[in-house]
């Protein structure tokens, strides 16, 4: 596998990783702030990162090469509001999708279609990533100015996801 590509999938597993950490920080605000719905997605949430870094990992090894992995940072744990949070997540969305842009683009340059064709699930997932994130805040934004009952509902439909 070309050099530079490999040192740039590795990288993926830690930004993969970051994701869970990031995700379980603000799940551990939602759980001490009383909604244990939004605790819940954000749980679900970092376990499917987890599975992303995973996917990275084992097409890595399926090609042969060692992986080595890096120094995961230290994810943000300040938060103001519920608001903050989905703003934080769609952020860092967009951010991951263009981490996966730059990936196809280096395979793209080294040739190497056969993770063009991997990176492609995670072109799709990105999607759904950013769209999920989006739907939810801008719930968060029409429920801003209403009554705390509706953050009550949206919590408990949050805490029906399935994971
Ligand atoms: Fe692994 Fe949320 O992208």
């Amino acid at each position: 596998m070309d050099k530079k590509l490999e040192k740039a999938l590795q990288e993926q597993i830690k930004n993969e990783l970051y994701s869970a950490y990031l995700y379980l920080s603000m799940a551990s605000y939602a759980d001490t702030s009383n909604l244990p719905g939004f605790g819940h997605w954000f749980k679900v949430q970092a376990k499917e990162e987890h599975a992303h870094a995973m996917k990275f990992y084992v097409y890595l090894i399926d090609r042969g090469v060692r992986v080595l992995l890096q120094a995961i940072p230290e994810p943000d744990a300040e938060f103001a509001s519920c608001l903050d949070l989905f703003e934080g997540a769609l952020t860092h969305e967009k951010k991951v999708t263009a981490m996966i842009e730059k990936l196809c683009l280096l395979a793209d340059e080294a040739k190497d279609y056969a993770t063009l064709a991997f990176l492609q699930w995670f072109i799709t997932e990105q999607i759904e990533e950013e769209k999920n994130a989006n739907a939810i805040l801008e719930d968060l934004k029409k429920l801003k100015a209403g009554p705390s009952a509706g953050l009550m509902m949206l919590d408990r439909e949050l805490a029906k996801r399935e994971g």
